[in-house]
């Protein structure tokens, strides 16, 4: 054990000398995002253990200490007091032996219910599941008692083993009517998410399971279950989010602290995003009572991740999201922003042209004095329109990836089919994205965040989302307006270059 911990602090020396030599370099790599967090160097997965203790936003997430791909699986940690700009924080959770720290939860016990701080000084605890390889996933304990620097695994872990060889990803939080703390876990294989309660985070008590149910095609993994508020009312609902193979999927309904109950009216399968990178998704815990709920992904999918061309580091996650609950064609759905708190990264604005009809042009970003492809670009289009119209963008010899909407479908797409996919040709195979339009509205609107080589799309106020990621060889640095007759065309277009937040 000694070996591996003083490997990784050589390791970490070495890496912190080569990384100021390469200081003014890190950050402005070609198709390093500008906005969405990633860590300096390295392979990160799953955002993990999202908490806000004493007006800090923590991100821990699945990092590998030593390589560029997936591999000793370890919490990397980073903070925040706006959930924009990130500070990097030293490793957090490291490996154990051949005991990996895969995905989890962090929460902080303000009442030292586990005993493992003081009154004064209560104590940060990580749930997370030890993994070792090909033999066993059970769910583990650390703690800090200094606000998250330094962690110490608990000696009598695991503390909620069913000596099984997949079962994984705790979420815990408080359920405040039953005076309890609640895990969700899951079953993978089972395609079920189990709850179980515990009033000291040591000790857990079996309480009910969930599924299998809508989407059963992969492995369940990430529960999160949190309280949302129903949009534009005083009202709240549950909302169950899994992840499974390269997706995302919800389940929305009530939970009275013992079980899960599926709203009687779900009946399709929903996803939090239509695009093909956003996985892993989960809630803060512990935010202020008046906060909104925030959800943090990677923006990244297992079937290409290992293989895009990015370095030296490997993942980011998606911009953190508001939630909230609207009923939509008689099921509840879900309505995600982005925090709004973001619009702080809006330079003054490039391009505006309101109520003038753009069709079939280019715009040329460094003509607007945008000098990359890190700006925020909204505009609308009319539902009335005959033929595809949208924009493109990150485009290059292969073309961009376009945004827009599809009148004869009725529904919005993103099409990256065109882009780069020398690097992996499964990124070919997964290409074409498309969400219904659920308003009567003639006007359907887009909100498009563009950050080197993520895509983020909200279309009418967070009705449907999509994540995509794509790759040009060399950008051409321009917008392009895809439709080429009226009416349709696209209107309102505004154009803002965000700032960098590194
Ligand atoms: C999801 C996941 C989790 C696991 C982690 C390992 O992306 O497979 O189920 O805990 O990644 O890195």
């Amino acid at each position: 054990m000694y070996k591996k911990i003083f490997s990784i602090l050589f390791i970490s020396i070495c890496l912190n000398h080569s990384q100021v030599k390469a200081q003014e370099k890190l950050y402005q790599e070609k198709y390093r995002p500008q906005y969405h967090f990633s860590p300096k160097i390295n392979w990160t997965n799953d955002p993990n253990g999202l908490v806000y203790v004493k007006g800090v936003y923590h991100l821990f997430y699945q990092f590998n200490p030593f390589e560029n791909t997936w591999g000793h699986m370890t919490w990397g940690h980073a903070t925040s007091k706006d959930l924009i700009h990130w500070q990097h924080q030293p490793i957090a959770i490291p490996e154990l032996k051949d005991t990996m720290i895969f995905s989890g939860t962090c929460i902080y016990d303000q009442n030292n219910s586990t005993g493992l701080g003081t009154k004064q000084k209560p104590p940060m605890v990580a749930i997370y599941t030890g993994h070792i390889e090909n033999v066993k996933q059970a769910q583990h304990l650390a703690y800090s008692v200094d606000d998250g620097k330094t962690w110490t695994k608990y000696n009598k872990n695991p503390i909620l083993d069913l000596g099984k060889k997949d079962f994984r990803d705790p979420k815990v939080f408080w359920f405040a009517p039953k005076k309890y703390w609640v895990m969700c876990v899951n079953l993978p294989l089972e395609h079920q998410v189990q709850f179980y309660s515990s009033k000291n985070l040591l000790e857990w008590k079996f309480l009910s399971d969930f599924g299998p149910l809508g989407d059963t095609t992969g492995v369940w993994e990430c529960p999160d279950l949190v309280q949302i508020p129903v949009l534009n009312s005083k009202e709240k609902k549950w909302l169950l989010q899994v992840s499974m193979s390269e997706k995302m999927q919800y389940f929305m309904g009530e939970f009275d602290g013992e079980k899960f109950m599926l709203d009687p009216h779900q009946n399709s399968i929903l996803r939090p995003d239509a695009g093909p990178d956003y996985y892993a998704g989960i809630s803060y815990n512990q935010l202020p009572a008046n906060h909104l709920p925030v959800t943090i992904a990677w923006a990244n999918n297992w079937s290409y991740a290992r293989k895009i061309p990015t370095s030296p580091w490997k993942g980011a996650m998606s911009l953190p999201r508001n939630s909230w609950a609207q009923n939509i064609n008689g099921q509840w759905q879900l309505i995600q922003k982005p925090m709004a708190s973001l619009n702080s990264l809006r330079k003054k604005i490039a391009f505006q042209k309101a109520a003038v009809e753009l069709k079939d042009q280019t715009i040329a970003l460094s003509a607007i004095g945008i000098l990359s492809d890190v700006y925020e670009c909204d505009f609308e289009i009319t539902s009335t329109s005959t033929e595809k119209t949208g924009i493109s963008v990150l485009n290059d010899d292969f073309r961009g990836v376009e945004i827009g909407y599809e009148p004869q479908l009725k529904k919005i797409f993103i099409n990256r089919s065109k882009t780069n996919a020398s690097f992996d040709p499964s990124f070919s195979d997964i290409r074409y994205f498309t969400a219904p339009l659920n308003t009567n509205s003639d006007k359907i609107k887009f909100r498009v965040f563009v950050d080197n080589s993520i895509v983020e799309v909200f279309v009418n106020d967070g009705e449907s989302v999509f994540t995509v990621q794509a790759f040009p060889v060399h950008s051409d640095k321009n917008i392009k307006i895809l439709n080429t007759s009226s009416p349709g065309s696209v209107k309102n277009l505004q154009i803002y270059p965000l700032q960098s937040i590194w």
